[in-house]
């Protein structure tokens, strides 16, 4: 069974794309039968990256457990809102923190937004932040316009058919490379 993880990156109050890792998680159970994990970088609370994890003599608890579900990952979906047209300082910290755990690993990104254009600034911060680590881009994106009126608070979409529509084409790529790759 391929082990896939979805990091939710909002640790803002308040925060709304944490309602597409929902929907991710319930989808991979519902269409593929995987438990998929969340790493929830609120519920993480890592602290200010000083150095990378490996240089560390007392590494924060919470970006060892971090680099070990990476590590034990066959691919990752990354939630991330856009923020000033970036990603947040979360997911930046805790992408700095670690480097071998990227390496060659299939991971997707699904971009999320309270406005109408859908994120797709993020798309391009991240993806290259992705390639310096030598990360494997799934060459497919899943971008959320106006989050509030898409998905409710427990995940589930508003237009559930448009949205397991879109949902496929990123799985389904994520899941291809990941098993090629296992
Ligand atoms: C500091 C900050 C900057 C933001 N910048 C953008 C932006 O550049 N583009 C955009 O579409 N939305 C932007 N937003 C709004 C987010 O799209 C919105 O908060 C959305 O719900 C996703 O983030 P969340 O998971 O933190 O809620 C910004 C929000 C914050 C807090």
């Amino acid at each position: 069974m391929l082990k896939l993880m979805i990091i939710s990156s909002s640790i803002r109050q308040g925060r709304m794309s944490n309602r597409v890792a929902l929907y991710f998680k319930n989808y991979l159970k519902e269409e593929y039968q995987i438990n998929a994990g969340i790493i929830d970088l609120q519920e993480m609370n890592l602290p200010l990256l000083q150095e990378r994890l490996k240089f560390l003599d007392n590494p924060p608890p919470a970006l060892v457990t971090i680099s070990q579900k990476i590590k034990n990952a066959d691919g990752v979906l990354i939630i991330t809102p856009e923020y000033n047209g970036g990603y947040p300082a979360a997911l930046k910290n805790m992408m700095d923190g670690l480097r071998e755990e990227w390496y060659r690993k299939p991971v997707a990104i699904a971009s999320v937004s309270s406005g109408s254009f859908a994120a797709s600034q993020v798309l391009t911060s991240l993806g290259f932040s992705l390639w310096k680590l030598k990360a494997l881009l799934v060459p497919s994106f899943f971008q959320v316009a106006k989050v509030q009126d898409s998905f409710r608070e427990d995940g589930s979409p508003v237009n559930k058919t448009r949205t397991d529509k879109n949902a496929a084409s990123i799985i389904k790529e994520l899941v291809w490379l990941a098993t090629i790759t296992k």
